[in-house]
């Protein structure tokens, strides 16, 4: 077999998983699900749901990965277990699911750094109309991909973790900046009460649906992207520090552009529970407006460019996973692996690219939920993809790794690069929360959902 690559350290590892994690699903995607689930009390579920049912998760998928050095696919097979590999061969369709409608806010996002330059900031009304046009986001989204192949391409250590290692600490940097800048504008504590005080009484089982599949799909996980990253990490790094930090950087980030995002939508009294996916759009121009003709072009370029590049490196996980797949199952060479999958994931982005105005019927695609809020073909997509399938995935490698593979395995494979690990409380949780916790909640809320949702 061709020599896989690998990441060059434990340092290029946790910058490219973090690059994994940290994306649109923070920024974009975060803030209007608070929205949906209700305010703070999501928040508090939310964050349970990352360390307490998610961390061992993770902890799972990297084992597995590097234990077999193999794709999401092979690794259940190099394990002994082949009939098991369809939890790899669902989560590489709910990447190639997720992929296409993120390649297309990708595009947005694009797009709204190109205004920014441009100082128009009444593009946040607009909102509407700028996605219709389904013409320019092609465009955007098209280049959106192409610099998503090309890095693939790249391979492991040459693209994905050269391009996370710079990005995502500047982007922290301008995240932290712009949450204090909306501290000072009036009205902000308003948001930050709604966003911080918790009313529980509100919470419903859609509520914990919904943070559930935000943490999964925050964290990259449920879906064989950390089996993969973990395929290519060495035997001597930590894991649990590892994923400790990818862990803290996802979720202080998530956090920290709530926060933001919250102030600066109270203090421009805009209509919060309106905006659906198209919140941060609609909210942030009108922020950077307020900061002048100078500072506000500059801050809202850096911006949406930033986040360009934070969705880039969680694209680029999502396009790996189905291309390791192709690398070493079919033997095809990376490149072409790449190409294909790349133009096959763009194709199938196409309605939901159309379905944000341009085509009516794609646009109100359905009803669901069990909400009485009509459903564009993306939220349809985005639905299944990330809050179901994900937590599905999740609750799958649960399954396997206790009661199939085996923790002790697991533990084993930790230990390299931490000897300690056997004794410590973290391997006790970890064991605890993979046999019991996470698989009984994983599995009540999914099947909850789905009888809701189709019954
Ligand atoms: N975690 C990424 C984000 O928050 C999205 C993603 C999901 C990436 C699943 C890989 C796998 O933007």
């Amino acid at each position: 077999m061709a020599a896989r690559g690998g990441f060059s350290n434990k340092f290029g590892f946790i910058m490219a998983a973090a690059g994994s994690a940290v994306g649109l699903g923070n920024i974009w995607k975060f803030p209007f699900e608070v929205v949906d689930g209700g305010g703070a009390a999501f928040v508090i579920i939310y964050l349970l749901c990352c360390f307490l049912l998610c961390f061992p998760v993770m902890i799972a998928e990297v084992a597995i990965g590097r234990k077999t050095n193999l794709n999401a696919v092979e690794s259940f097979k190099k394990l002994g277990f082949p009939r098991w590999s369809f939890i790899g061969l669902m989560g590489i369709i709910s990447g190639v699911l997720i992929l296409s409608f993120y390649n297309v806010v990708a595009g947005w996002t694009i797009g709204f750094t190109f205004q920014m330059i441009q100082g128009n900031f009444e593009i946040g009304q607009q909102f509407g109309h700028f996605i219709a046009d389904w013409k320019t986001i092609m465009i955007y989204s098209t280049v959106f991909m192409i610099a998503t192949a090309y890095i693939v391409a790249q391979g492991v250590s040459g693209g994905i973790e050269k391009a996370s290692k710079i990005l995502m600490p500047t982007l922290l940097v301008i995240i932290i900046g712009l949450t204090l800048y909306s501290f000072t504008q009036e009205g902000a504590m308003n948001g930050v009460e709604y966003y911080l005080i918790p009313d529980f009484s509100k919470v419903t089982i859609q509520t914990i649906y919904g943070a559930l599949g935000q943490a999964f799909f925050s964290l990259s996980l449920g879906m064989g992207a950390l089996i993969t990253y973990g395929s290519y990490v060495g035997k001597k790094d930590n894991l649990i520090s590892s994923a400790v930090y990818i862990t803290l950087a996802d979720v202080s980030i998530a956090t920290l552009a709530g926060l933001m995002m919250f102030a600066f939508l109270f203090s421009q009294n805009l209509p919060y529970d309106e905006g659906g996916a198209g919140l941060i759009y609609t909210v942030l121009p009108g922020a950077f407006a307020s900061m002048g003709s100078t500072l506000g072009p500059i801050l809202g370029t850096l911006f949406f460019l930033l986040l360009s590049f934070a969705a880039l490196t969680s694209t680029v996980s999502l396009l790996e996973v189905p291309v390791a797949y192709l690398v070493d199952t079919f033997g095809l060479r990376r490149k072409r692996a790449v190409w294909l999958t790349a133009g096959g994931i763009y194709l199938l982005g196409i309605p939901s690219l159309l379905g944000n105005g341009a085509v009516p019927e794609l646009t109100e695609f359905i009803t669901y939920v069990g909400a009485n809020k009509a459903a564009s073909f993306m939220d349809f997509v985005e639905g299944i993809a990330s809050n179901t399938m994900l937590p599905i995935g999740g609750f799958l490698i649960c399954i396997f790794t206790t009661y199939v593979w085996n923790t002790k395995n697991l533990v084993e494979e930790v230990k390299n690069g931490n000897p300690e690990f056997a004794n410590s409380w973290i391997a006790s949780y970890v064991t605890f929360a993979l046999k019991y916790l996470c698989p009984i909640i994983l599995g009540v809320i999914s099947i909850v959902t789905i009888l809701d949702k189709f019954l």
